[in-house]
């Protein structure tokens, strides 16, 4: 593409051209930004917060021996470790594979890796979309629920708000990316947003943070669960 607009452009076209595009990008991604509604957190929606060094510390932090729920799964390598790290009892993996990206080799892979522990009945793996096979689940089955899926604002909104009555009364709220977006790619995310909005409107805290730089991973559960 580039190649063809060198080929064909005068270079003062092609800056335009270049601004142009620029300029557009700015102007969505700002839209986009804008419609995310900015909830302010207060003192005890973080007075029992600890922050943690990456996602495997958190790991060793969750109930061991514990119902667990993995949404959003791809290959299955952060699955692995919360097999070895959180030790749970009974992990449920839910993923559609369904994509051109995360399609059927990977859920192929992901069956295969783990047929030991789906034929002993310790990992289940659900094809679906999160909010779908969450309505299949018992209230309070869970101790946690980890979310990983598309990281957009009304996804991981329905998703807090379904699988909050999904876990234990006291149970943990998990997940990935508790960021802005992905700045390589551009990409806005509504975690933070959808996050702190269900903390607010729940009374829920959060307990951990963890400290990746560009994929942090959040851990909210109810307030005065703990005591
Ligand atoms: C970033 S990957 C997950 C990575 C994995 N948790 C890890 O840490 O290795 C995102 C996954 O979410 C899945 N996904 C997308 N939308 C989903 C939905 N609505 N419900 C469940 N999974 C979804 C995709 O198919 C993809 O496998």
């Amino acid at each position: 593409m580039l190649k063809l607009a060198r080929a064909i452009l005068p270079a003062r076209a092609r800056r335009r051209l270049l601004r142009n595009f620029l300029h557009e990008r700015k102007e969505f991604l700002s839209q986009q930004t804008k419609a995310l509604p900015s909830v302010k957190l207060e003192e005890r929606h973080i007075a029992n917060l600890k922050m943690l060094v990456n996602r495997k510390a958190l790991l060793r932090l969750l109930p061991q021996n514990g119902v667990g729920c993995e949404l959003g799964v791809n290959t299955g390598e952060f699955s692995r470790q919360i097999l070895r790290l959180a030790n749970p009892a009974k992990l449920t993996l839910v993923d559609p594979w369904d994509t051109e990206r995360y399609g059927e080799k990977k859920f192929q892979a992901v069956s295969k890796r783990f047929a030991d522990d789906i034929a002993a009945g310790r990992v289940e793996l659900i094809r679906g979309y999160s909010t779908e096979a969450g309505k299949g689940f018992a209230d309070g089955t869970f101790d946690w629920v980890y979310i990983d899926t598309t990281h957009a604002y009304e996804l991981t909104r329905d998703e807090l708000r379904l699988y909050a009555h999904k876990v234990k009364p006291g149970g943990i709220l998990a997940g990935h990316d508790y960021s802005k977006g992905n700045v390589v790619s551009g990409v806005v995310y509504g975690v933070i947003d959808a996050v702190q909005e269900f903390c607010v409107e729940n009374d829920w805290e959060f307990i951990h943070l963890t400290m990746e730089p560009q994929t942090p991973s959040f851990a909210i559960r109810k307030i005065g669960a703990a005591a």
